[in-house]
């Protein structure tokens, strides 16, 4: 008898008590008043007179330690069988949630922004969907430039064909909403999506990202604008890059120019991606037209400005090597997730 409690015990401790079921079992099998324990005690009265203290106690050990697992199990499967947690099985690992991360193009405008904040600029935004008075004629473009070519531009007619609504062809119409709503000293840049129509290809989209920036204040000069964005470019590209300025024209500065920076794939060797010449182009700039201060309510006499705008995405392209612009707006989730947080 006593082997059979000894085994019994063991039993006992080695059961699995995991569900419902095993629980049911685990209690018609020893403590039930016709269980295996019960059945025992029975059996207690056979045992010889001077051996019954000792059995009988270790039959009580045995019955405390069943009555004791069988409470124990209730309670853990009471709290993972409530209403709301029914079936639920508290060994099986966690699942995993895939949480998204910042787009490329997120990331490099963020360093971007970053730089300029640093050097003080505030930040301003406007409508994508503008007029063609804020896009094109408060920035002193003739009635006749080319640029307002349906070519270029996606015109949102609405069925009324001398609409005057667009999707802005450059961030440059922040500047002017800017002009209008603050009294200089002004330092902002723009950031944000413009449209044009033009053919698409992996170089050029229907849609990629400016970064715009504006200052006004009294005797600011050219030389003050060599110096912003020689400074940005350093920071940006790193701290050997060279810069050139190119005579240039934009109806909305004078004079105007267009920067490049040495190459930073070949350090200005040349090579496929600056077609050999060893340049990359990233901005047009120059000192804010008296004509759109004066459009804006500036005085032209007493305030000078300087004005730049930049394109995003090829830096984001040349930066992660990537060789399709059209990837960068696709959302593909194969791509999206190779730029983890
Ligand atoms: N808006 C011009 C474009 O999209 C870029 C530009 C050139 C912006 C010169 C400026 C500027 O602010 O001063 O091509």
């Amino acid at each position: 008898m006593e082997n059979t409690i000894r085994s019994l015990q063991q039993e006992i401790i080695d059961f699995e008590i995991n569900t419902p079921e095993a629980l049911e079992t685990f209690r018609l099998r020893y403590t039930v008043r016709k269980g295996l324990i019960a059945t025992l005690f029975g059996q207690l009265k056979s045992v010889e007179p001077a051996e019954k203290p000792r059995i009988g106690q270790l039959l009580n050990e045995l019955k405390q330690s069943a009555d004791a697992r069988l409470s124990e199990a209730e309670e853990k499967l009471a709290a993972t069988t409530s209403e709301s947690g029914k079936g639920i099985d508290l060994t099986l690992p966690g699942r995993r949630y895939f949480t998204g991360s910042e787009h490329p193009v997120q990331k490099v405008l963020g360093e971007m922004k970053k730089i300029f904040s640093d050097m003080g600029f505030g930040i301003a935004t406007g409508p994508e969907l503008e007029l063609d008075h804020y896009n094109f004629d408060m920035l002193n473009f003739p009635p006749d430039h080319p640029a307002r070519d349906m070519q270029d531009t996606f015109f949102i007619t609405n069925g009324n064909a001398d609409s005057d609504v667009l999707l802005r062809t450059h961030t440059s119409p922040v500047q002017v909403r800017v002009m209008l709503d603050q009294k200089p000293p002004i330092r902002v840049i723009c950031p944000g999506k413009v449209y044009r129509n033009e053919a698409i290809s992996a170089r050029s989209y229907c849609v990629f990202h400016q970064l715009e920036g504006l200052y006004i204040d009294k005797n600011v000069s050219f030389a003050d604008l060599k110096a912003t964005i020689y400074s940005f470019s350093r920071q940006m590209f790193g701290s050997d890059v060279k810069l050139r300025f190119r005579p240039s024209f934009f109806p909305f500065t004078e004079p105007s120019a267009e920067v490049d920076v040495t190459c930073y794939l070949c350090g200005g060797k040349g090579c496929r991606v600056c077609k050999k010449s060893g340049w990359l182009e990233i901005m047009g700039c120059g000192m804010v037209h008296p004509n759109v201060m004066r459009n804006c309510g500036i005085d032209p006499e007493t305030w000078s400005g300087y004005a730049f705008g930049m394109g995003v995405d090829r830096t984001v392209l040349l930066r992660y090597k990537i060789d399709d612009i059209r990837l960068l707006f696709e959302n593909d989730l194969r791509m999206l997730r190779q730029f983890p947080a």
